[in-house]
């Protein structure tokens, strides 16, 4: 109950009498006392970073110093992104990560050195110490002599005789000594006090804008560069997509259709051959066919609209796979094994899937294999794949064919596809594609690639 009657006094104050009593105005005083000590270290530890590795940049040894000196600039920002949360209340997104072109610690230094986001928040761990020297001081000043001065009729009753002196010794004038002791100046001083703290929280708060601004203006991401890359890659984007869809049309009728097709006229060429002498056989042929016909077209239809095969999208590589092993020509059968944790990614989903039904075209063709296997599994970021049979080798990726296909396909997504096909017999094909998980959410299965 006194709480409440207490709360709803302070909410009928005016915010100016309320103010040096809020808790925001602590925090963000807090924040400036805060700030002092925190950016003489930031200052310091910068302010050599830079010198140092200017001073080294005519031999090699500038580079990791200077990118070094960087890279702690962007721990510092991360602690004044985390205060500027917990004491200003005061969400600043984290800047733009450092993006390596190549790989390596060279790839990492030259990145750093290339970040603007890195250089602004170097530019705020140096010009952050002069103005934290002033905001603190200030800050500091107002809040003890005002409260000191507000209270000073209290203090003046309870050690009025502390020393030999009658009160506060203002300042001494040649013989003439002026002090705070009667009541009238007693009286005023604390009016001066009371003025002091009321002005205190808004000057507070000023300071405390000031650097929300500076978190958000150099410890944020760029907003321009941000926009510059999205707008670059999205035109990147547009360009690129349509002449890579009809590249990949081009290489999912090759894999997939294609080698449905393949496997159709074999069947149909085995019919022939039966027609006169096991009419029956020969039947059960044509029937295989026409399921396989009816496969075809489904695929072919799926290719269109840029989807991948119905049963890869509902049940994943391991039934997709079975699927087509199951309708590879071998006389021993093809064993599938599928060994992942959980799906990948659809694109690389149906790279994998592609890949292995134009490995199993090119058994059903070419290698005229006894057995074969297809092995699928994950470690640690890369997906692998392998397809082994013992037919008669020799298989060489020549320029526009599957083989070549295949392996830009899978090049494409940083891939490496590997043919060991020594000419005594046997191929053995690696396929190693990055590992990527698939996004959760509705966009997931089913979805358009
Ligand atoms: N598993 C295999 N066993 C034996 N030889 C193979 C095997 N796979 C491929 N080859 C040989 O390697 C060659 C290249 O294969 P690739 O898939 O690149 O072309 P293709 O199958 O002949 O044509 P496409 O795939 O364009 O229809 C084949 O012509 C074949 O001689
Ligand atoms: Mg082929």
């Amino acid at each position: 109950m006194d709480t409440s009657t207490g709360g709803a006094t302070r909410r009928r104050l005016p915010p100016a009498l309320r103010a040096p009593f809020e808790a925001r105005t602590w925090r963000e005083f807090g924040h400036l006392m805060l700030g002092l000590p925190l950016s003489s270290l930031y200052f310091a530890f910068a302010l050599t970073g830079l010198s140092l590795g200017a001073g080294l940049l005519v031999t090699f040894l500038g580079v990791p110093v200077l990118a070094a000196a960087l890279a702690m600039c962007r721990g510092f920002g991360a602690v004044e992104r985390g205060r500027a949360r917990m004491l200003l209340g005061t969400e600043v997104a984290d800047p733009e990560p450092v993006r390596a072109a190549r790989g390596g610690a060279l790839g990492w230094m030259v990145a750093m050195l290339k970040s603007g986001a890195s250089w602004r928040h170097m530019l705020y761990s140096l010009v952050h110490f002069p103005w934290a020297v002033f905001t603190f001081t200030v800050s500091l000043v107002f809040v003890v002599y005002g409260w000191a001065a507000l209270l000073y009729p209290l203090w003046f009753w309870v050690f009025p005789a502390f020393t030999d002196m009658p009160g506060l010794q203002l300042f001494q004038n040649g013989d003439h000594t002026f002090y705070l002791d009667s009541p009238l100046r007693i009286a005023l001083t604390s009016v001066a006090g009371l003025l002091l703290v009321l002005v205190t929280p808004w000057l507070v708060r000023g300071f405390a804008a000031v650097d929300r601004g500076l978190i958000r203006g150099l410890l944020g991401p760029s907003r321009m560069a941000a926009r510059v890359t999205e707008l670059e890659s999205d035109r990147g984007v547009v360009v690129d997509t349509a002449a890579a869809d009809l590249r990949r049309i081009e290489r999912d009728l090759h894999d997939g259709a294609q080698a449905r097709l393949v496997a159709l006229a074999m069947d149909l060429g085995l019919a022939k051959e039966k027609l006169a002498e096991d009419p029956q056989a020969a039947a059960r042929m044509v029937d295989e066919a026409h399921g396989e016909v009816k496969i075809a077209l489904q695929e072919l239809r799926d290719l269109a609209r840029g989807i991948h095969p119905a049963i890869l999208t509902d049940r994943g590589l391991d039934a997709a796979l079975s699927a087509i092993a199951s309708r590879c020509p071998v006389p021993g059968g093809v064993a599938v094994s599928v060994d992942l944790p959980e799906r990948p990614a659809e694109a690389i989903e149906g790279i994998a899937y592609f890949t292995v039904s134009e490995l199993l075209a090119n058994i059903g063709k070419h290698a005229r294999a006894r057995t074969a296997a297809v092995d699928v599994w994950r470690a640690a970021d890369r997906l692998l794949i392998q397809v082994v049979d013992d037919g008669r080798g020799g298989a060489q990726a020549a320029p526009g064919s599957g083989l070549a296909g295949l392996a830009e396909r899978i090049g494409a997504v940083d891939g490496v596809l590997i043919v060991d096909s020594p000419p005594a017999g046997g191929t053995r094909v690696t396929a190693e594609l990055p590992w990527r998980v698939r996004p959760a959410g509705p966009g997931g299965p089913g979805g358009r690639r």
